[in-house]
């Protein structure tokens, strides 16, 4: 019967075969270990000279590691591995041959991982990030459907900033100038105002100069946008959702938490509500915090977010920013024109900001002045505006990174690991 290592538990004392590569090989005289994995997970093969051929057992032992082999033999429950079976193999045909496959089981620096990231991928602790980074897109799918929002794909090519014009990337559209999606939110807001609550799902691109743990050039995010909503209760939603998501990871990915050696009861303990802090709060802790340097106005950088989420054992939003160092679109906090009605959620740990998200301005004339102040032109002039001239209703919607959020499930350091091929400020290759 032929199956793939994520079934095995299907076929209990019964003879299998499967599809692997080596991953890791042990051997003796007498046994020889292997470590095998199929892309669906990771098991050890043990082949016994004496229960094999001659052939058998010599080409065991002479296996390179990431050689790819058709294997058979009779799965056994073992409950010393974490995985919980084994398989005692009784034949082994090799399909090719992988010769000085350059990751060896030794430590390798980073610059010479990330130069093999195509190789790379096949460790067992990237198979986990990916499981993880998985898990967060399914579950996400969950829970927006089960909420009743319906997934609607903006484009990739636009003709307008969402986020400010400095990190855009720009490319030539036949005749015209256009540039690569910073974020699909302005369409979202359309796309809420035809079907009520939307969410997307895809990449997006920042030309940031930034070279720090948190920043990729090119990354996915979740949108999701609604309808007849107002900051507080799009605050609630944002929870909501990653708790969801949290709770999701631990019960689904408990052998890939285990692999990455990340504390679960701190992701155990992500549910809802969290707590919510102003940005003049925010300031203040950071005052008593040692931070004298920070002035209201200006805008937190990664030691002030670590400083804000290290007072809380739950994510944190920071809301009502000053309007000035947010994006154009925000709607102005009625009791306080100087500051939004916006929030950031702030990841524990060290994790950085996961969520922006704002009621959008929904009044013509100050979308119109708005756009004056920000010198804003382009394609969405006219269009966005629009959106405020037929039926305009109070929205609101919010952007979760993927990659920061996989980066703080897996408990990982840096967001180069979160993505299969990572863009970085120094890096397009693989
Ligand atoms: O805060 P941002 O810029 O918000 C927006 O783009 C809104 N238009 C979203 C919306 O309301 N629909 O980005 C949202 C999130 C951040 O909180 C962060 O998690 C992630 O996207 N992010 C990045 N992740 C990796 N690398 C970067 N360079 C990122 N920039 C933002
Ligand atoms: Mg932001």
């Amino acid at each position: 019967m032929k199956t793939t290592i994520s079934k095995v538990s299907q076929h209990v004392n019964e003879e299998v075969t499967m599809g692997a590569w080596l991953s890791n090989k042990r051997s003796s005289g007498k046994i020889a270990f292997l470590q095998l994995r199929d892309g669906t997970g990771f098991i050890q093969g043990v082949v016994v000279k004496a229960e094999v051929s001659e052939e058998v057992f010599n080409l065991a032992k002479s296996l390179t590691q990431e050689s790819s082999v058709y294997v058979s033999g009779i799965v056994v429950e073992d409950t010393r591995s974490p995985f919980g079976y084994e398989l005692q193999v009784r034949n082994i045909e090799l399909i090719h041959e992988a010769v000085d496959f350059p990751i060896t089981p030794k430590e390798h620096g980073t610059e010479f991982l990330m130069d093999h990231r195509h190789l790379w991928l096949r460790s067992k602790r990237q198979h986990a990030v990916m499981k993880i980074r998985n898990e967060i897109i399914r579950a996400s799918y969950e829970f927006f459907n089960k909420e009743d929002f319906i997934k609607i794909d903006p484009p990739i090519l636009t003709g307008s900033a969402a986020e400010g014009t400095t990190e855009l990337f720009h490319t030539q559209y036949f005749d015209q100038e256009a540039y690569l999606s910073q974020s699909g939110q302005l369409y979202m807001e359309a796309a809420a105002m035809a079907f009520g609550k939307v969410f997307s799902f895809g990449p997006t691109f920042r030309a940031e100069k930034s070279k720090t743990r948190r920043h990729l050039i090119e990354f996915w995010m979740i949108e999701p946008e609604m309808a007849f909503m107002e900051h507080e209760e799009s605050l609630e939603v944002q929870e909501q959702y990653v708790s969801f998501l949290a709770q999701s990871v631990v019960n689904n990915c408990g052998l890939e938490l285990s692999v990455l050696e990340r504390d679960v009861e701190k992701l155990k303990s992500i549910q809802a509500p969290f707590p919510r802090i102003t940005y003049d709060e925010a300031i203040d802790l950071l005052k008593e915090k040692g931070f004298d340097d920070i002035a209201w106005g200006e805008d937190f950088g990664a030691p002030h977010e670590t400083a804000i989420a290290e007072s809380f054992d739950k994510p944190v939003f920071i809301t009502h920013y000053p309007k000035d160092i947010k994006a154009f679109y925000m709607k102005p906090d009625p009791n306080n024109e100087n500051v939004v009605l916006c929030a950031d959620l702030i990841a524990p740990e060290g994790y950085g900001e996961i969520i922006g998200g704002s009621q959008r301005i929904d009044d013509l004339d100050l979308m119109k002045q708005r756009y004056e102040e920000h010198n804003l032109s382009g394609d969405a002039y006219q269009w966005y505006l629009e959106l405020r001239q037929y039926g305009s209703v109070p929205h609101a919607g919010f952007g979760l990174g993927l990659e920061r959020t996989v980066a703080w499930f897996s408990g990982v350091e840096h967001v180069r690991e979160t993505i299969p091929f990572p863009r970085l400020l120094n890096r397009l290759y693989p």
